[in-house]
């Protein structure tokens, strides 16, 4: 008899994002009319930088001749790339990451979920509250929680809020848990987390064994040089954390698909026997055994990010997608919304008007405004009352937006 993986039955709805189409959809189908403008899921609009077309344009006449051809590539990715960003991501900025610690993949929401294949069961495993909701559900279906309840909170899960009341930033849990996601920039606050904040995670993990995982998928919105872009910024990270980092936001990969993973050597977990092994050995592993790799042309695309070209053009990218998300709180603010994030990442988070529950305000927008945004509530349940706009999006759909926005909520 074949047997499932049971876990996956106790997944609440629908992941949200397509929970949030289908809903869209259907009003569309009874509003043929209606010209809907999504600021909900955070995909990119603008073109791909030039140097960064260039680039794939010529790997791909690469492929076409035989003398220059590429079939399968290192598992872990090419060293052009993984020099590239060890050099501009990491060195260039005085933080201690080698190339060899970097894998290179098709995306971090991947990255996220697999990294639970080399972690073992019966990790307590905390999460901030709201919060991406990848990193929940594939804690679900690795069988490391229980039951969700009402609220939609899974058993075993250590939630921990992030609201106004403590400024975004989780206090540091009261029970010993063994791994921890972060996300800063945070999805989907928007908010950031200081120098200090991250030294006191880390010196928690650091105190109790614990491992970090850190996604920086939006760091590169990150303007304020008093906020730290990466983990390895902070004292001992190195020791307890794996980084999470894309080439969806910054250059405009969603649908490309390039990301990657820094393993750091010094990070090592002692294991039953009283050893202590490496999580790079583990992941260097479970890649070469599961994946081959991100694609040649794909990978070159994402290191011309890093030409000079390739960055002045990524910038101006960054600066657009910036400029919309102070737009939009501008407009937001205008109208007398309370709004949080969107200076150092590219989601602007609300609070409801009018004590409106996250879904009520969702469909509020979408009937009286034609506009789409996130229910904060969907992100866990310390977002419920909250709401999350996008700021990818094409500067004439943000102004029409914020104009709808005072005709919906006025
Ligand atoms: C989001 O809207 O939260 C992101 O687009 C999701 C993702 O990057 O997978």
């Amino acid at each position: 008899m074949v047997r499932i993986n049971e876990n996956f039955l106790k997944l609440k709805a629908g992941y949200l994002f397509p929970e949030i189409a289908r809903r869209v959809n259907a009003f569309a189908d009874q509003n043929p009319s209606a010209e809907i403008i999504k600021l909900g899921i955070g995909d990119v609009t603008e073109p791909l930088p030039a140097a960064i077309v260039a680039a794939m344009h010529s790997a791909v006449d690469e492929l076409a001749s035989r003398d220059t051809f590429h079939g399968y590539g290192p598992e872990q990715g090419y060293s052009f790339l993984r020099d590239a960003i060890a050099e501009h991501d990491y060195k260039g900025r005085g933080v201690n990451v080698s190339a060899d610690e970097i894998f290179v993949s098709d995306g971090s929401k991947c990255d996220t979920g697999n990294i639970l294949d080399i972690l073992g069961t019966g990790n307590r495993i905390a999460i901030t509250d709201p919060v991406y909701p990848v990193y929940v559900d594939t804690n679900v279906m690795a069988g490391n929680t229980g039951e969700a309840d009402a609220d939609g909170r899974y058993g075993d899960l250590v939630y921990l809020p992030v609201t106004e009341e403590n400024g975004f930033v989780p206090d540091l849990p009261t029970e010993p848990v063994d791994v921890i996601y972060l996300c800063y920039p945070n999805n989907p606050t928007g908010t950031v987390a200081s120098r200090e904040t991250l030294q006191q995670w880390v010196d928690y993990a650091k105190q109790h064994n614990s491992l970090i995982l850190f996604d920086a998928a939006y760091e590169a919105f990150v303007s304020d040089d008093n906020v730290p872009r990466s983990i390895y910024e902070i004292e001992g990270a190195r020791e307890v954390a794996i980084e999470f980092r894309s080439f969806s936001k910054n250059v405009g990969f969603t649908g490309v698909r390039c990301a990657f993973t820094v393993v750091p050597k010094d990070l090592k977990v002692k294991i039953s026997s009283g050893d202590e092994v490496a999580l790079h050995q583990l992941w260097n592993r479970r890649q070469s055994t599961k994946f081959n790799g991100a694609s040649y042309v794909v990978q070159k695309g994402a290191a011309a990010a890093y030409s000079s070209e390739g960055r002045e053009q990524m910038k101006q990218l960054i600066d657009f997608y910036m400029t919309n998300a102070r737009l939009l709180r501008e407009g937001l603010e205008a109208v007398g919304i309370r709004v949080f994030g969107g200076v150092n990442a590219p989601y602007v988070w609300l609070k409801t008007p009018n004590d409106l529950s996250s879904w009520e305000f969702f469909d509020l927008l979408l009937e009286k405004g034609h506009l789409v945004g996130t229910p904060g509530s969907g992100f866990g349940a310390s977002g419920e009352g909250y709401f999350r706009l996008s700021a990818f999006n094409s500067r004439k759909n943000v102004e029409a937006a914020i104009e709808r926005f005072k005709t919906a909520i006025g």
